[in-house]
């Protein structure tokens, strides 16, 4: 779905980011990017959308190098949604309604279309009752979900998510995360950016290290968190399931499974048959 090749930015200002990003990633995966704050994710997610432009390197989509032209981006557009870290940077409409209504407008959809994705859109993300709202004055989770329903109406194919549930209750943090899969389930690939290592740990099929502009690893969650000296040159803890798991193990109260438990309610069950 995405190929990334030798992918170099450098913001106007001198500031080098992004050193070299080699990555493909394939159609309905689930990957999570994580990394130390200033890695480049942000970054990096900006490129895949078209906001920048790569200096050096370059990023296929379906194979096909992405075009910066007018029919390129709207190409682009089209196929890759994303959700930013700060919701502040991605509302500018009057209301929440005309917010969701907008990409599906722009991308040419005709009226009764662009109200059906968006009803659909904000009903996904538990929003409709604010949509007569104006986006600035709600609260951080509530414009994060505007956000994604906005993301969502445009039905892209690959759905980039800068810290989505960061700013969010447990209940509504489920319900995204429910929300993604049901996307996921559906062919749709994601990616994630996140400091969670216990959701990238439960979430992912794939894990990718960015450090200081470049892909450190690129593994299964498995492979990247046992990786011992990664997670101390990268700084990211071991996820608490894995960490319990070994715990238990390592004092011969629970009996070893043959792949490690990836969710509390894995690790619980393992715990309940002793
Ligand atoms: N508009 C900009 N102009 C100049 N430098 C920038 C700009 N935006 C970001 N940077 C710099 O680029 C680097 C990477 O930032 P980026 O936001 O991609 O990191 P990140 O991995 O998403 O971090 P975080 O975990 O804090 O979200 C940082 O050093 C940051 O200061
Ligand atoms: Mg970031």
């Amino acid at each position: 779905m995405i190929t990334i090749e030798k992918l170099r930015y450098t913001y106007p200002d001198g500031t080098e980011v992004l050193r070299g990003v080699d990555l493909k990633i394939g159609r309905g995966e689930r990957v999570a990017v994580l990394g130390p704050n200033g890695s480049g994710k942000s970054t990096l997610f900006l490129c895949l959308n078209g906001v920048h432009r790569a200096t050096e390197g370059r990023i296929l989509l379906e194979g096909r190098p992405m075009a910066y032209d007018k029919k390129g981006m709207l190409d682009v557009r089209r196929k890759v949604g994303v959700v930013f870290q700060d919701p502040e940077t991605q509302l500018f409409c009057v209301d929440v309604y005309q917010e969701v209504a907008f990409g599906p407008h722009n991308l040419g959809y005709g009226k009764q279309q662009v109200h059906d994705s968006v009803m659909k859109s904000l009903d996904a993300m538990d929003v409709t009752e604010l949509k007569d709202r104006p986006p600035h004055f709600l609260s951080g989770g509530q414009k994060k979900r505007v956000t994604v329903a906005s993301v969502l109406s445009m039905s892209p194919q690959v759905l980039l998510f800068d810290e989505p549930t960061a700013a969010l209750d447990p209940i509504h943090a489920r319900q995204l995360m429910e929300e993604i899969d049901r996307l996921n389930a559906e062919g749709i690939t994601i990616l994630m950016a996140t400091h969670d290592v216990d959701q990238a740990y439960a979430w992912a099929d794939r894990a990718v290290v960015l450090d200081s502009g470049v892909v450190r690893a690129s593994g299964t969650p498995d492979e990247v968190f046992c990786d011992v000296k990664l997670l101390e040159q990268t700084g990211l803890q071991t996820p608490f399931v894995l960490r319990t798991y070994r715990a238990l193990l390592r004092s011969g109260r629970i009996r070893g499974a043959d792949s490690p438990p990836h969710t509390a309610e894995e690790l619980e069950a393992l715990i309940e048959e002793v």
